[in-house]
């Protein structure tokens, strides 16, 4: 295993979570919650600081769920369903994600934190929307409004996270296949590309 400086470039994460989501997501707006959950942003915050506190890694690890919740089927929290039930193959046992995604249990606390100032009110999708960017600022990035309001998928496509999350095999035209069908171009492709944080096994 090397530890290598991975992820996105801090800025790039920012184009990326500002594109995609403004493209595909147009009633989304950053006063979402404003009467019925106004701190979330600094709740989310909050839980994040304290889980950094025993592991550095976190908020890259937060950042790329994100990314592969957001490349199947939208920004709706299916990276975060478990099998069982009617899901018999998650997203988190799909290629890209098994034994590489982690921070799952960082999501549960978060969003146990969430729901205690407010139940049954934030996304979980949301929740990891507000975790990237977070995890961005905090590492010494940008900080932005994040567009709020995403609602949470009831089922996981396995085979959408198999085929649709770029691979390091990906020929050029595979990783802008993927990214347009995300509606990034070919600048966001480059930027993304550059991964500054976080490990790579
Ligand atoms: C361009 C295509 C991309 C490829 C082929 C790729 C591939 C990878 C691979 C192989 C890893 C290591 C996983 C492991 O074995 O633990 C990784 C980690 C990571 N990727 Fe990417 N990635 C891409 C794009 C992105 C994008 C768009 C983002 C975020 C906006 C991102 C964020 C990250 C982060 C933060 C990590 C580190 C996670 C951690 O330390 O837990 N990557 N990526
Ligand atoms: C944000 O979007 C929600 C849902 O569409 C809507 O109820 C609310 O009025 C919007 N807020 C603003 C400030 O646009
Ligand atoms: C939000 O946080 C402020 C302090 O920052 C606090 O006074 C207020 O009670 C909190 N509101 C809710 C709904 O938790
Ligand atoms: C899966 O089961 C849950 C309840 O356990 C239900 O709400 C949901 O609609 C089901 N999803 C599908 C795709 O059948
Ligand atoms: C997704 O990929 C994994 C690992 O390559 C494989 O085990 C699994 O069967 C694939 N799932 C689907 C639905 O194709
Ligand atoms: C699963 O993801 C693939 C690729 O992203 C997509 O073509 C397919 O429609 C998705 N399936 C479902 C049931 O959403
Ligand atoms: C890349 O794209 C080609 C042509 O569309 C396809 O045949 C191939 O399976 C893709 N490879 C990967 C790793 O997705």
């Amino acid at each position: 295993m090397s530890f290598y400086s991975l992820t996105s470039s801090i800025a790039a994460a920012t184009i990326f979570i500002t594109l995609l989501f403004s493209n595909s997501q147009a009633q989304l707006n950053s006063s979402f919650y404003a009467t019925t959950c106004p701190n979330v942003t600094t709740i989310v915050r909050n839980a994040l600081q304290q889980a950094m506190q025993s592991d550095i890694r976190i908020g890259a690890s937060l950042i790329r769920l994100h990314f592969h919740d957001c490349f199947v089927n939208g920004c709706d929290g299916s990276v975060l369903l478990d099998r069982g039930g009617n899901i018999t193959q998650s997203e988190k046992d799909g290629g890209p994600n098994t034994n590489s995604a982690r921070g799952f249990g960082v999501v549960d606390n978060i969003k146990t934190a969430v729901e205690n100032s407010c139940p049954g009110v934030v996304s979980c999708a949301d929740i990891l929307a507000l975790a990237a960017e977070s995890s961005v600022s905090l590492a010494g990035g940008p900080s932005w409004n994040v567009l709020l309001g995403r609602r949470d998928g009831l089922r996981a496509n396995q085979s959408g996270a198999n085929s649709s999350i770029p691979a390091p095999i990906d020929s050029l035209s595979n990783l802008t296949s993927k990214f347009s069908a995300v509606g990034l171009d070919t600048t966001d492709l480059v930027a993304l590309s550059v991964h500054i944080i976080g490990l790579l096994c």
